[in-house]
């Protein structure tokens, strides 16, 4: 969702530079995009709608220029035009800048600056940024103006600003993720939503943190906290990614890149230090409530976290998407913990719910892929995913070593973990098996097969049915087919009057308790006409086609649900979709 991109330093060719780093975060979803840059003592400003495709045809490529911003849209306020993208002029030009998030008190703002003479060329929130800063230059510094603009600013938002008058660029965040990659030569710096922008060319960064501003001028960089009202020291922080975890390597998809790499990221996730297990273990036991919060795929990871807590440990845990915690904030108090689950930490709607918490006392523990993202920074406890970076819009391996993860969690609160780590361990080492060209085959197969319909069910129960919710988004998502989840017993009540001649449901049994119940079921769709897809350690009667998964006791949701990754992904790919951007969707949603 929406992407930021900036360089400031000695390279000549910034606008080249800036359109690149923005093809490196064409993963986060997007639907126009701009650039900006000083030309002959002039900003220039390039924007186009659509994707920014072959790069050696855009003319500005060539311009030169040692200072230049961008920005990828996912619209939200205004539709998808030209006007619309990224970067906006102010009333006079003489400011220019990029902008994700949302301003929520646009209107007012707006309306104000009518008052005193302005005029908008875009229906943007954005827009009235660029003018509520310039308004204050007429008075105070640049610097100074960007600050009191943030001061009226409402929402979550991340900013990068360039002043025609000015050798400086200031970036300024408030719920939104902004990152200073510090270049290799003195002097040079870039900022972006998110890493893999400038990997390319460092790995050192500096986080900048909520109502923090940054100037870059001179070479050198100044930071300043809006809140305290002093100027902070910032530690730059050397990552380790490589970039070639960053890239495709020999695969297609980013997304059958990441379902084959769960090979190896689950037993990662797994080798979690024993003590921080041990400590929110013991957080969890000693909570009066606690709560498990994600949005999308993370919250069915959550949902399963729920029954895992219940079976293993004999602990009740809440669940509530991101979206929806709020609701339940009067029951979160000092003695309350929240798990917050997240491939990015970056999520808008998780960072909420986890700063309501924290207003309301409760401790927070953030299970996250992107160390040293937003969530990781608020938390009090972080147990990293270890997933490495994932790029398909589409979680896969993220999930699975979240699931992982809670699984250990529960183990650890019964004081058993080293029979969850077996139960894992294994897991993993059946995973690895699996996962093979003739398995691949197999599935290809049905998607062959189901490639035309229209409506196709899931159905699962106990632990297994968040992961039917979860399959049913994993075959929305990429292969635009008509998908939903069910629990197993709730076919009656309801969704059996769905099916008719044919119809695909996949039939998710495990070898537990449940399995003579989801069989029942199973028979139940049978005798009205469906075609049953089991996924299931054994092949039952009841199959039309069986996908077999590896028995692998509780674990079973982990296994489960990657066939089904396979599928999605296979049918996008029939289907003529690009798996790794759907349409409409994007990777980091952070927006409300
Ligand atoms: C978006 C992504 C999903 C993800 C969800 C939550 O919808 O497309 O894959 O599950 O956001 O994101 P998070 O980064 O918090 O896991």
């Amino acid at each position: 969702m929406c992407g930021i991109f900036a360089y400031f330093g000695e390279k000549t060719h910034s606008p080249k530079l800036v359109i690149e780093g923005l093809k490196k975060l064409e993963y986060r979803g997007y639907d126009s995009w701009g650039i900006a840059y000083k030309k002959d003592g002039d900003i220039a400003i390039h924007k186009e709608i659509g994707k920014i495709g072959d790069v050696h045809n855009i003319e500005e490529l060539k311009d030169e220029s040692k200072i230049a911003i961008g920005h990828s849209r996912w619209a939200t306020h205004g539709g998808v035009t030209q006007k619309n993208a990224h970067p906006h002029f102010s009333e006079n030009k003489e400011i220019v800048l990029v902008h994700n998030g949302i301003l929520e008190n646009y209107l007012e703002l707006k309306k104000n600056l009518e008052k005193k003479g302005h005029t908008f060329r875009s229906q943007t929130d954005t827009e009235v940024i660029a003018h509520l800063i310039e308004d204050y230059t007429r008075t105070h510094s640049f610097f100074d103006s960007v600050k009191m603009a943030m001061a009226e600013m409402e929402g979550r938002y991340a900013i990068v600003v360039m002043k025609k008058d000015e050798d400086a660029l200031i970036a300024a965040r408030r719920g939104s993720p902004l990152i200073l990659g510090v270049g290799k030569k003195h002097g040079e710096y870039f900022v972006a939503s998110d890493i893999p922008a400038f990997l390319k060319y460092t790995n050192k960064v500096i986080y900048l943190d909520d109502n923090q501003i940054c100037t870059l001028k001179n070479g050198s960089t100044h930071f300043f906290d809006t809140i305290k009202k002093t100027d902070v020291q910032k530690r730059i922080i050397e990552i380790d990614w490589d970039i070639e975890s960053a890239e495709k390597g020999e695969f297609p998809h980013f997304m059958i890149k990441e379902i084959t790499e769960q090979k190896d990221t689950l037993t990662r996730a797994i080798n979690q230090d024993p003590e921080t297990i041990k400590q929110v273990a013991k957080k969890i036991e000693s909570a009066e409530s606690v709560f498990l919060v994600g949005c999308g795929t993370a919250g069915k990871a959550c949902m399963v976290g729920q029954y895992l807590f219940s079976k293993i440990s004999n602990k009740q845990v809440s669940f509530a998407f991101g979206s929806e915690f709020e609701n339940y904030k009067n029951f979160i108090n000092k003695k309350s913990l929240i798990i917050a689950v997240s491939q990015s930490g970056e999520t808008a709607d998780t960072l909420e719910a986890m700063e309501i918490a924290k207003g309301n006392g409760a401790k927070i523990v953030s299970i996250v892929n992107v160390e040293n993202s937003s969530m990781a920074r608020m938390s009090d406890f972080v147990i990293p995913v270890k997933a490495g970076q994932e790029k398909a819009v589409a979680s896969t391996k993220a999930t699975t070593s979240q699931i992982a993860i809670l699984m250990l969690l529960a183990y650890a609160c019964d004081g058993e973990i080293n029979i969850g780590k077996q139960l894992l361990v294994n897991a993993a080492s059946q995973i690895n098996d699996m996962l093979n060209p003739r398995y691949e085959e197999h599935i290809s197969k049905i998607a062959e097969k189901i490639k035309h319909v229209e409506s196709m069910y899931i159905i699962g129960r106990g632990e297994n049915y968040p992961i039917a919710l979860e399959s049913a988004i994993k075959l929305q998502e990429v292969s635009y087919i008509h998908a939903e989840g069910f629990a197993g017993g709730e076919l009656k009540h309801g969704p059996l009057a769905l099916i008719s001649k044919d119809t695909p449901v996949i039939a998710l049994v495990a070898n537990d308790e449940q399995k003579k119940n989801i069989i029942s079921n199973t028979i139940e769709v049978k005798a009205r006409g469906g075609f049953i897809i089991g996924v299931s350690p054994e092949n039952q009667e009841v199959f039309d086609y069986w996908i077999r998964v590896p028995d692998v006791g509780e674990a079973s949701p982990i296994v489960n649900i990657i066939p089904v990754q396979l599928l999605a992904y296979k049918l996008a790919v029939l289907r003529h979709v690009d798996p790794d951007k759907p349409r409409n969707l994007a990777k980091s949603v952070t927006v409300k």
